[in-house]
């Protein structure tokens, strides 16, 4: 089988599985990492096979939606890949990165090591940061019945994955304990420049709705 024949076919699963997804996971936000991954992947002279797999792959059992189970992408990309009899390198290699590809709270260590799986990480972390970025974390907190602001409700930092899976926080706080921190996160020079344009972006934003909140504008 050809890796073009490999990228299709999972595209046609991926696709499919998450058609009806309305939580900020859905198939335009893997599309939109798929193919911001191409772009990072030519940049910086990654394996575009690879970089490609694990970007289509990279949220297809979320341990958010799969009672924490850190260990349910991976597994999962797994069983597609072999189903399409790709070759037990790059499975690994792939499944190493669905494995440490999400954010695990602002002070947790960051397990990814590969130039691949770097830029999968970057091209996830560039869609949840600018416009489009404010756009899911506002479709995340509606489905997940969070509030949007509460100015007596502080941002935490946390320090480890347990404090960051149970929090209970505010939709703007997000932004404070994720958003604004993955600028400074990039792992390459190429997703640097793109996120810097995108934060300044949601600065702006932050800085509006607060000066809303309070009657100031
Ligand atoms: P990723 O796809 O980068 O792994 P996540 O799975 O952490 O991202 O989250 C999916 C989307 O939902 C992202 O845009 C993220 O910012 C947003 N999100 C996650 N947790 C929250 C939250 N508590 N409040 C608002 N938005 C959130
Ligand atoms: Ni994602």
């Amino acid at each position: 089988m050809t890796q073009e024949w490999i990228v299709e076919q999972t595209q046609e699963i991926v696709k499919n599985k998450f058609k009806d997804e309305t939580t900020g996971h859905d198939w335009w936000h893997i599309y939109r990492v798929w193919k911001n991954s191409i772009h990072l992947a030519e940049l910086e002279s990654a394996n575009r096979f690879v970089t490609e797999l694990a970007a289509l792959l990279h949220d297809i059992a979320d341990w958010k939606f799969n009672n924490g189970d850190l260990e349910a992408g991976s597994r999962e990309a797994r069983k597609i890949l072999e189903s399409l009899n790709v070759d037990q390198d790059t499975i690994a290699h792939v499944c190493e990165i669905v494995q440490h590809v999400s954010f695990k709270g602002a002070g947790v260590k960051n397990h990814i090591k590969t130039l691949e799986g770097k830029i999968v990480q970057d091209a996830d972390r560039l869609d949840a940061i600018g416009a489009i970025g404010i756009a899911r974390a506002f479709t995340y907190g509606g489905s997940s019945n969070q509030i949007m602001h509460d100015p007596q409700v502080v941002p935490v930092l946390h320090q480890n994955f347990e404090a960051y899976k149970n929090k209970q926080s505010t939709t703007i706080n997000h932004f404070y304990e994720k958003l604004l921190l993955l600028k400074d996160l990039m792992n390459t020079d190429s997703a640097k420049k793109i996120a810097e344009q995108r934060h300044v972006f949601m600065q702006g934003y932050l800085d509006r709705l607060m000066q809303e909140w309070e009657g100031k504008l």
